[in-house]
């Protein structure tokens, strides 16, 4: 799992991977941030945890490199992540094509970049949300396979539509990973297939589907 920051989505995977019988653990913790809370989750939940810092000398490939070494290392079937604040680049598209999922804080293919939560605020959309997508070499253009859709309050401000879209995305990727660890969810011919059936839209949920 990469991270660059606080770590919520890396705790609700914590908890979803240490309920009886799931299929996947996480193996590993890589973090580009040193100060990252994630670390510290991490370290609390005895989850081996490494920082893979771009130091000040580095290039963009270099540090491309290093990662995708790091992560070799580890050898894991899926790479995850959640607010890893770099570009995934060649080097580990190479090595794990297909089996890179993120999540991004937006409806895809709305709001691709940083922001989302302003953007959506500044352009009075109804609805906001949140996709996990397999990740390719476009950014946030990966074939999208849930996504988690709340409708935009009145009076919302981007903390507390943040809060409701984080709600649910600790519910949603959990949900994402198992499929892939049960070999359901693959990436092939450049889309997501779910038990055999391309994802020609991504599953929707709401909170209110999920808390049913
Ligand atoms: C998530 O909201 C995710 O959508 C975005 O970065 C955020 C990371 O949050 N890509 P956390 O570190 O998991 O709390």
């Amino acid at each position: 799992m990469l991270l660059s920051g606080s770590g919520s989505n890396l705790q609700a995977l914590i908890d979803a991977s240490r309920q009886p019988a799931s299929p996947w653990q996480i193996t590993a913790v890589i973090s580009d941030n040193p100060t990252a809370y994630g670390l510290t989750r991490a370290h609390a939940a005895d989850v081996p945890a490494i920082v893979v810092a771009k130091q000040p000398n580095q290039s963009r490939d270099d540090y491309d490199r290093a990662l995708a070494r790091e992560v070799q290392e580890i050898d894991p079937d899926l790479v995850v992540l959640a607010g890893f604040m770099r570009i995934i680049a060649g080097p580990m598209i190479d090595t794990f094509a297909g089996r890179i999922l993120n999540i991004h804080p937006a409806l895809l293919p709305k709001y691709k970049g940083l922001n989302t939560y302003e953007r959506c605020l500044a352009a009075g959309d109804p609805m906001h949300g949140t996709t996990v997508h397999f990740v390719t070499l476009a950014l946030d253009d990966g074939p999208p396979v849930i996504q988690g859709e709340v409708a935009v309050r009145e009076n919302d401000n981007i903390d507390s539509l943040k809060a409701r879209v984080q709600a649910l995305e600790h519910q949603i990727y959990p949900m994402a990973v198992r499929w892939f660890a049960e070999d359901r969810l693959i990436m092939r011919e450049g889309q997501a297939w779910l038990d055999s059936m391309p994802l020609v839209e991504p599953v929707t949920v709401d909170a209110g589907s999920l808390s049913t």
